[in-house]
């Protein structure tokens, strides 16, 4: 089996990674703050409140079309990445719920604040499917992204130097994760930045984070975004991936943690 279609029974179990905190000023972070969605799927809640979702769970639309990020990544890889690997995320997370019943009316962002405490499946594919609404968000095509607002970079700059420090920092923290996970900047409860890596599908929201707060931007490396393209060499990956982050959304949410 190719390593590719591998990476979704990879199950690591290593703590998430601080890395680095700033202060950002302003009013402290909360943990919580729902992930956009890209459109409105069917009896679902409208884009901006994937985190509102109920079972049944839906697969949220790419806001793009899967060859938008090339050259960075693939479009064979976003459509096996969205159709199939979130897909099976969506489909695992309802038969999950439905055979625990006690947690049917549960929003999905309500799972992922107590994925601790809950069923492996449940913990999982909430995460999964949370996750990749969230990345699918945090991207857009190639020189479409624009840049960080001036308070974001403002912040980056003061904790981290300079943006390439930052990025460097970033690369580090993913290249650093051991099978397979995902890498963040957090805006953290107490007022600062923090880049973090999770294991598997954990997030900064979860209970079990060992780095909580607002996540900011989130970067997949799991073997599934990349493979195709990067083969084994996720550190090309993730430069070619500040290719197509969205900065104006990761600047909007930053400034929607200040506030709270
Ligand atoms: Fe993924």
């Amino acid at each position: 089996m190719r390593p590719f279609f591998s990476a979704l029974a990879l199950s690591t179990a290593l703590a998430a990674v601080p890395v680095a905190t700033a202060l950002v000023g302003g009013a402290p972070a909360q943990a919580q703050q729902a992930a956009p969605a890209a459109a409105k799927p069917a009896g679902q809640p409208a884009a901006g409140d994937i985190a509102q979702q109920k079972a049944p769970f839906a697969l949220p639309p790419l806001p793009y079309a899967p060859d938008a990020l090339e050259p960075a990544i693939d479009a064979e890889t976003m459509k096996i990445h969205h159709d199939r690997h979130h897909k099976a995320y969506v489909d695992a997370l309802n038969k999950a719920v439905e055979d625990n019943a006690g947690l049917k009316g549960q929003t999905l962002g309500q799972l992922v604040a107590k994925a601790g405490t809950l069923p492996p499946a449940v913990r999982n594919n909430a995460g999964g499917h949370w996750n990749h609404a969230f990345f699918w968000e945090t991207m857009a095509p190639a020189g479409k992204g624009g840049e960080p607002s001036a308070a974001l970079r403002d912040a980056i700059e003061a904790q981290f130097k300079s943006m390439d420090a930052f990025k460097a920092a970033f690369k580090q923290a993913g290249t650093g994760r051991f099978g397979s996970g995902w890498v963040w900047l957090v805006a953290t409860p107490d007022g600062k930045l923090a880049i973090a890596s999770t294991a598997n599908q954990d997030n900064p929201l979860m209970d079990v984070a060992e780095v909580k707060g607002t996540p900011l931007l989130g970067n997949d490396v799991w073997e599934h975004a990349y493979y195709l393209k990067y083969q084994n060499r996720r550190a090309d990956y993730l430069d070619g991936w500040w290719q197509v982050v969205d900065w104006k959304k990761v600047s909007d949410r930053y400034d929607a943690a200040r506030k709270k």
